[in-house]
C-alpha cells in the first residue's frame, strides 16, 4: 500500500441520493430514504436526484418517463425537500453523470462487477438477455455520487454493495492516477429506525413497489380509507397479543415490522411502543397504528396532488436544480479530464 489512505479526504461534506422514477413510492421509501433526506438538508448540503438513467436499464417506456420523473420530484417536495436548501434534479439533465460513468468504467474490474448481488437478482435467470446497462448500474451509481465528490449518501440496507463498489472505484481511481484523496471514499447512512420497512403481507420481505399484491406496501398517494383498510388486513400470526419486550419479537417478523413501523412514524423506539401496546390485542394496536399512518402521510398525500396539478412549479424546480448540479460537477468534471490525461488546446 501506497500512502494513500494515511491523509483523511479534505474536501466539503456533500450528501447526494437518488430515486428511480420506476412506480408510485410507498412507506417503505419515505421512511427509510425520503424522511432521512430531509433531516440531512437541515445542515448539510445536499442533491437529491431523480435517477432516470437507471430507469431505463429495463423497459424504458418513452411514454410515461418524464411524467414518472415529475412524480418522484413531487413527493420529494411533498415530504419536505426544501429547494431553496436542498438541489432537487433530474439525473439525464447534467451531463456529468453519462461521461463519468464512462470513465469509471476503465477503472472499475470485471470480477467486481461479476459480484453485485442486485445485478443476479435482477437479470434473473436468463442473464444473457439483460441490458449492459443493467449490469453496469452501479458504475453509473458511483458516477452520481463521484461527479459531485459527495461524501454520504443515505440508501436502503440493499444499495450498501453498490456503495462499497464505488468507495472501490474511488480509490482505484486515486491510486491509477496517483492522485491521492482526489475522490472521497463516500459513507452510507444506512442505520436508523426505519431503516428496513417489511412488506405487510410478508415480514421477510422487503416493502417494494414492485410487489404484485398492492396490500403489501402503503403509497404515498394512498387515501386514509385504504390506509386503514392494509393495516386492517396486514398479515400477523397466531402467537398471541403483542409481546412486551423486544424479546417477544422474535420469530414474529411481521409483528416486528408493524412495531418498526409504529416506533419510525411516532419517533421512538420500538421498547416505548410495545411498552404502551405489550399484551394488547392486534384489534388495538392496528388501528392505533393506521391513525399515526394517516396523521404522518395524509398531509403528504396532499402536497404531492397539489404538486402534481402544478407542473410549472415542479418543471421550474427541476430545472433550477439541474443548473446547480452542473455548476457543482463541471469543475470536477474538468479536473478528471485533465488527469486522465486527454488532448486539449
Ligand atoms: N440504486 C439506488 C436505489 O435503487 C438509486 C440510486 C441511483 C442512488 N444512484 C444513486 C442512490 C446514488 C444513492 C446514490 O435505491
Amino acid at each position: 500500500m501506497t500512502d494513500h489512505q494515511t491523509q483523511p479526504y479534505a474536501g466539503p461534506e456533500r450528501v447526494f441520493s437518488g430515486v428511480q422514477p420506476t412506480g408510485a413510492l410507498h412507506l417503505g421509501n419515505y421512511l427509510g430514504a425520503l424522511k432521512k433526506f430531509v433531516a440531512l438538508q437541515e445542515d448539510h448540503e445536499c442533491l437529491y436526484c431523480v435517477v432516470d438513467l437507471h430507469a431505463i436499464t429495463v423497459n424504458p417506456d418513452p411514454a410515461t418517463l418524464a411524467q414518472q420523473t415529475r412524480e418522484i420530484a413531487a413527493a420529494y417536495l411533498a415530504c419536505g425537500l426544501d429547494p431553496e436548501k436542498s438541489i432537487v434534479f433530474a439525473q439525464s439533465s447534467v451531463p456529468a453523470h453519462t461521461e463519468l460513468t464512462w470513465y469509471l468504467n476503465c477503472v472499475s474490474r470485471m470480477g467486481w462487477m461479476e459480484r453485485m448481488t442486485q445485478f443476479k437478482d435482477k437479470a434473473g435467470k436468463d442473464a444473457q438477455r439483460a441490458s449492459v446497462g443493467l449490469f453496469d448500474y452501479p458504475v453509473l451509481m458511483a458516477a452520481d455520487i463521484l461527479a459531485y465528490k459527495a461524501t454520504h449518501v443515505p440508501v436502503g440496507d440493499d444499495q450498501k454493495q453498490h456503495l462499497e463498489l464505488t468507495r472501490d472505484i474511488a480509490d482505484k481511481f486515486n491510486r491509477d492516477f496517483d492522485t491521492p484523496n482526489f475522490f472521497p471514499l463516500p459513507e452510507p447512512l444506512i442505520k436508523g429506525p426505519g431503516a428496513r420497512i417489511m412488506s405487510l403481507k410478508d415480514g421477510t420481505k422487503k416493502m417494494s413497489k414492485s410487489d404484485p399484491s398492492d396490500l403489501s406496501r402503503i403509497n404515498l398517494i394512498d387515501d386514509a380509507d385504504a390506509i386503514v383498510k392494509k393495516f386492517k388486513k396486514a398479515k400477523t400470526d397466531v402467537l398471541g397479543d403483542m409481546p412486551e419486550t423486544e424479546a417477544g419479537l422474535k420469530d414474529r417478523p411481521e409483528v416486528d415490522n408493524l412495531v418498526g413501523i409504529y416506533a419510525a412514524l411516532a419517533g421512538t423506539d420500538k421498547q416505548a411502543v410495545l411498552t404502551e401496546y405489550g399484551g394488547k390485542g392486534f384489534g388495538t394496536f392496528k388501528p392505533a397504528l393506521a391513525d399515526l399512518a394517516v396523521a404522518h402521510l395524509s398531509p403528504i398525500t396532499t402536497r404531492m396532488r397539489n404538486y402534481l396539478d402544478d407542473r410549472g412549479e415542479i418543471d421550474r424546480v427541476l430545472k433550477d436544480g439541474a443548473a446547480r448540479a452542473d455548476t457543482i460537477a463541471r469543475p470536477i468534471m474538468d479536473d478528471v479530464r485533465k488527469i486522465i490525461g486527454f488532448w486539449r488546446s
